[in-house]
């Protein structure tokens, strides 16, 4: 893949998007590397993944503003669904996913960040929907899951006037988790993708598909969502093994993913 790159660390997925000459900036290509990535991510051996930008400077810079800039009307909603629907199988990928923001985070970039399920960044990470200063509306995502995170108001806030937030900011609003020095962010990334793979896997995916699809429920069907999911945990090796190990006060020796 030559401008999404994919490594395994034991059970922990790492996906660096790779195009630092543009700040990695998302074009055709990218998305299709990323997509193509994505799919090859073998979930029985994986049991979270982190997203992070190539070099020190960027997470990506935002969709590619050269291959838009002659865009028609057609294309322009072409390129939105190309990257929605890339983004919404990143959201609704079955293990959990997280954002480590090393630098901007601007446009799609931004917006490939709210798609993943976690966000931590470094000190310099700047974050923004710039598209308002560009004649576009926020393309991947942006006009929905940042006022899904944020609140009305403050997404508002950032798309209308284009206004950039710097780290600090970001963690006051709830955009992202924690915010690390650079050189600890992929130490604290992998640490905790350790930590959630360390957990049932069977409950953690089952989690993440009652939060996922409940998110987009009224609340009466999210709370089916949810007994579904919960009953789906019961009779595994793993429930089994975990409420066993409770009762006889030892630990779990390591959860099968059975
Ligand atoms: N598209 C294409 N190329 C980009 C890019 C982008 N989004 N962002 C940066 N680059 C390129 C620059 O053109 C430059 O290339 P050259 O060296 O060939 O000139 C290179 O990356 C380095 O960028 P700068 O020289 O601008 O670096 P800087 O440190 O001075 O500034 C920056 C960094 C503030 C991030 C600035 O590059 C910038 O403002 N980039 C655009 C950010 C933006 O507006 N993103 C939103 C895009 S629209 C969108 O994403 C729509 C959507 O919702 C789907």
């Amino acid at each position: 893949m030559g401008f999404v790159t994919y490594e395994q660390e034991g059970y922990v997925g790492i996906v660096t998007i790779n195009r630092p000459k543009a700040l990695n900036a998302l074009n055709t290509e990218v998305l299709k590397d990323l997509e193509t990535v994505l799919d090859s991510i073998d979930i029985n051996e994986t049991r979270a993944v982190i997203i992070t930008g190539a070099g020190e400077k960027s997470f990506v810079a935002g969709a590619d503003i050269g291959a838009m800039s002659k865009m028609t009307k057609e294309e322009g909603a072409a390129f939105g669904k190309f990257g929605n629907d890339i983004f919404l199988k990143l959201e609704s990928l079955p293990i959990p996913t997280i954002a480590a923001v090393n630098g901007f985070a601007l446009g799609g970039g931004n917006e490939l960040a709210m798609s993943c399920d976690i966000r931590i960044c470094s000190e310099n990470a700047v974050f923004g929907q710039p598209e308002v200063g560009l004649g576009i509306t926020p393309g991947f995502g942006g006009t929905q899951r940042l006022e899904r995170l944020v609140g009305t108001g403050k997404a508002k806030e950032m798309i209308y006037s284009a206004s950039n937030i710097k780290a600090a900011e970001a963690y006051r609003v709830g955009l992202v988790n924690a915010v690390y020095p650079l050189e600890e962010l992929m130490p604290a990334a992998k640490k905790l993708a350790n930590k959630i793979a360390s957990n049932a896997p069977i409950a953690v995916r089952n989690c993440k598909r009652a939060i996922t699809q409940g998110y987009m429920s009224d609340m009466p069907h999210a709370a089916e969502v949810e007994e579904k999911w919960f009953g789906e945990c019961f009779e595994t090796e793993d429930q089994r093994e975990g409420m066993a190990a409770f009762l006889e006060k030892r630990k779990v020796e390591g959860f099968k993913n059975k």
